[in-house]
C-alpha cells in the first residue's frame, strides 16, 4: 500500500493490469484495444471475461432495409430556406431503425430519430463518431465502458464503433445526432479567451460505474458500414467488462453547462458560440443569456457562401425567430442566401423593446460546402417558410419610399456624435492638464 493516492495517466476502472498487454492478468481475461489512428491515435483497452470474437457461426447476416430513412436519397438544396417540422414517432421504432437523415456532406451529417421502441439489439457505427443532442426524453446509453444516464437538455457523444444501447425512459424520446466521419468531435476553443469558455472539459462525464454482464444467451450487435447493416450473434454478453484504461471513451456534456459568451456593446457572432468541431462542420449551442445593453441584441442579415446553416430550436422563443419556429423543429439555410431576423423580430430592435434576456435554447449545426438535403427532409419541410420574410414586401416601414434616402442622410447627421454610455468618462480620456 502506498502512503499517498496517485492519479495515473490515463482514466482506468475496475480490474486491469499493470499496463496495456503487460502483465500476468493478461493471462486470465481477454484484452481488447478500442484504438484510432491506425494504433497511434486515442485508445482504450477493455478486460473481458469471453473472447470479444466469439460470434455464433453462421448467423452473421447483411440486414437489408434496416433504417431505411437514414439512407434516404441525397439531392442539392438550391436557394431555398427550409423549416423542418417535428418528425412523426409512428409507426413505432426503436432509436436506430427509426434513425432520419436530414442532411449530409463528405465528413458530417445530421439526422433525427423518434424513438418510441426498445433495442432488442446492440449497435456500433464503424463509419462515424456520433454526437446525440436529446431534445426530448430521458434514459440510459448502456455501453461497453459503463452505463451514462441522459436526459432532456444533455449531448451524448458516443465514438466510432463503441458498442452501446439506449434504454429509454417512458415518454416522449426527441434526438438530434449528428455523425463525424473523418475524426472525434474536438473542444472548441478561442486560443484568446482560453479552456473554459463557453464550457470546460470538467464538464463532461464519462462512465465511471461499471455494470459487468456474466450472462449467457443471444445477443445481437448491429454495426454499420456506410449503407450496409450487418448482424451478428455472440454467446455472452458484450458488457463482460471487468475493467478499462484508456482515453476513446463516451461521454455526456449538458447544455445548461454551456456559459455562453456575451458582449455588452457588441453582438457575439454565431461561431462565438461554437461547443464542437468536426471535421467539414461547427456546432454552437445558443442558450440562455443576457441581452446586449448597447450593442445589436439580434442577428444581423447575413449569408453564409461555405456552410449550410441548421439550426434546431429546443427551448423558448428564438430571438430571431419572430414566433415562427417551435421546439423540435429545424430550420436549413443554404449557402449563399440572406437570412436573418423575421419581421417580427426586427421591429423589436427597431423600436428598442430589449428584453433583460434571451431565454432560448437552439443548436446549431453549420455543414461545409457541398452539403445535400435528404428526400426525407423535403417531406417535413412547411410550405410556407419562405413566406415568413413576407413583411419586408408588405409593411410599410420596409417597403419604398421617396424620401428614404433623404431621411436616413439627416438620421446620419443627427447620430455622427453618438456615443455608448459603457465607456470610459471624459475625466478619464481627458489628457494631463487639459
Ligand atoms: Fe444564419
Amino acid at each position: 500500500m502506498d502512503k499517498y493516492e496517485y492519479f495515473r495517466g490515463l482514466p482506468e476502472v475496475g480490474i486491469v493490469p499493470r499496463a496495456p498487454h503487460a502483465g500476468p492478468l493478461l493471462r486470465h481475461v481477454y484484452e481488447q484495444e478500442h484504438g484510432r489512428g491506425g494504433f497511434s491515435g486515442k485508445v482504450t483497452h477493455t478486460y473481458h471475461l469471453y473472447p470479444p470474437t466469439n460470434w455464433l457461426p453462421g448467423e452473421t447476416r447483411v440486414l437489408d432495409g434496416f433504417a431505411p430513412a437514414w439512407e434516404s436519397p441525397l439531392r442539392p438544396i438550391g436557394g431555398t430556406h427550409l423549416l423542418l417540422n417535428v418528425a412523426p414517432a409512428e409507426p413505432a421504432r426503436d432509436v436506430y431503425r427509426g434513425m432520419a437523415r436530414i442532411v449530409a456532406n463528405a465528413t458530417a451529417a445530421m439526422n433525427v430519430t423518434a424513438p418510441a421502441a426498445p433495442m432488442d439489439y446492440f449497435f456500433e457505427h464503424h463509419s462515424a463518431t456520433m454526437v446525440y443532442f436529446v431534445h426530448a426524453g430521458q434514459g440510459t446509453l448502456e455501453t461497453t465502458f459503463g452505463p451514462i444516464e441522459y436526459k432532456k437538455g444533455d449531448f451524448l457523444i458516443v465514438p466510432k464503433g463503441i458498442a452501446h444501447r439506449f434504454e429509454l425512459r417512458a415518454g416522449r424520446h426527441y434526438y438530434w445526432m449528428y455523425e463525424s466521419f473523418a475524426g472525434d468531435p474536438e473542444k472548441a476553443e478561442s486560443p484568446s479567451t482560453g479552456r473554459f469558455i463557453t464550457h470546460s472539459e470538467s464538464d463532461y462525464r464519462y462512465p465511471r460505474s461499471l455494470d459487468t454482464r456474466n450472462e449467457a444467451g443471444r445477443f445481437e450487435i448491429v454495426s454499420k458500414v456506410g449503407d450496409v447493416y450487418t448482424r451478428r450473434v455472440h454467446p455472452t454478453h458484450p458488457f463482460d467488462v471487468v475493467g478499462w484504461r484508456g482515453d476513446y471513451l463516451p461521454y455526456r456534456f449538458a447544455v445548461e453547462d454551456v456559459r455562453p459568451l456575451v458582449a455588452d456593446r457588441s453582438h457575439v457572432p454565431p461561431s462565438g458560440h461554437t461547443v464542437f468541431t468536426l471535421p467539414g462542420c461547427y456546432l454552437c449551442v445558443f442558450t440562455v443569456r443576457s441581452v446586449e445593453k448597447e450593442g445589436m441584441w439580434l442577428p444581423f442579415f447575413h449569408r453564409n457562401f461555405d456552410y449550410l446553416e441548421t439550426l434546431g430550436y429546443h427551448f423558448g422563443d428564438f430571438f430571431s425567430g419572430g414566433g415562427v419556429v417551435g421546439p423540435g423543429m429545424v430550420s436549413l439555410h443554404p449557402v449563399g442566401l440572406p437570412h436573418g431576423p423575421k419581421p417580427r423580430a426586427i421591429e423589436k430592435w427597431l423600436d428598442g423593446k430589449a428584453g433583460a434576456v434571451h431565454n432560448e435554447v437552439a443548436v446549431m449545426a453549420d455543414f461545409a460546402n457541398p452539403t445535400r438535403v435528404s428526400e426525407f427532409a423535403l417531406g417535413l419541410r412547411r410550405a410556407d417558410y419562405m413566406d415568413t420574410w413576407s413583411g419586408y414586401t408588405t409593411e410599410p416601414r420596409f417597403t419604398w419610399r421617396a424620401d428614404r434616402l433623404d431621411e436616413i442622410r439627416r438620421t446620419a447627421e443627427r447620430l455622427a456624435d453618438a456615443r455608448d454610455t459603457l465607456i470610459p468618462p471624459d475625466s478619464a480620456l481627458a489628457q494631463e492638464g487639459a
